[in-house]
């Protein structure tokens, strides 16, 4: 398996950063990408900087509907004739971000399942789109859950409520005797979504690649330490390697890394990890 980080906050190889991610994945059989990033032409220009031809992906996921993760979306389907896309069934639904400048919607435009419908496959629970990949939207809830959810909004009726992201899913990717687990943001918890992929494939992964979501962005506020520390001590009980940035935070990240250590590495843009 080789992991390029197409778009994703920190730039640490060639390639263009921004607030968002995108991960291209090269495993024996398969061309994959997970999420577009926030932007069509960044998306692009980082895929030629990095040498990877878009054109050749054959499978495509998208991990929630976030514009930080699906901005690319409508570049990517212009740019491959035939890779399907992979989206929980809620990822166009409205969902908003209260911002300083005001409320901000944040999901992807629903005419794009018009325009690219054939192109675009719903997903909803467990679900696998080809042998060796697992999509799953139904991690639990703990008390490792993050609260820097807390300025995200889902549609109910005429109000809004707090986002319960059950437009979010992560994927397992198995590959000969390796598992892989791919996340977006983990709205939903890291750890959560760790060990709901660990009794699906009745193992833990080998690697996670995901942002870990311990900071709020648009506040710019990173999640208690004493969160941080118990999210990390989680994390230590698996035997996995970890590979984390976008929504992690700088500030968690270093307290991550202090209880990690080589596990742990920044999942940073224009790097390519192989495992
Ligand atoms: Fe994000
Ligand atoms: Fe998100």
């Amino acid at each position: 398996m080789t992991v390029t980080v197409l778009t994703e906050n920190r730039a640490c190889g060639p390639a263009d950063c921004a607030h968002g991610l995108s991960l291209h994945a090269v495993t024996g059989s398969r061309n994959i990408l997970f999420d577009f990033g926030p932007d069509g032409d960044l998306l692009l220009r980082n895929a030629r900087t990095l040498g990877i031809d878009l054109a050749r992906v054959d499978l495509a996921i998208l991990s929630h509907g976030h514009d930080d993760h699906s901005g690319g979306l409508e570049a990517f389907l212009q740019n491959n004739d035939h890779a399907p896309v992979y989206l929980h069934r809620l990822a166009f639904e409205p969902h908003f971000s209260q911002r300083q400048e005001g409320l901000k919607r944040i999901s992807p435009d629903p005419e794009l399942l018009e325009r690219y419908g054939t192109r675009l496959h719903l997903t909803d629970g467990v679900f696998s789109p080809d042998e060796g990949l697992t999509l799953f939207s139904d991690p639990g809830d703990s008390d490792l859950s993050p609260g820097s959810n807390g300025t995200l909004y889902e549609q109910a009726g005429d109000s809004l409520i707090p986002d319960r992201f059950l437009h979010e899913q992560d994927l397992l990717i198995r590959e000969g005797e390796k598992l892989f687990l791919f996340g977006g943001c983990a709205h939903r918890g890291i750890v959560n979504i760790l060990r709901r992929g660990e009794a699906l494939a009745g193992r833990a992964p080998d690697a996670v690649f995901s942002g870990f979501h311990l900071t709020n962005p648009g506040l710019k506020r990173d999640e208690p330490e004493d969160l941080v520390r118990r999210v990390g001590e989680a994390l230590e009980g698996f035997p996995s390697r970890y590979f984390t940035g976008h929504c992690t935070g700088e500030g968690p990240y270093r307290i991550l890394k202090e209880i990690l250590g080589g596990r742990l590495e920044y999942l940073g843009c224009g790097l390519r990890f192989t495992l």
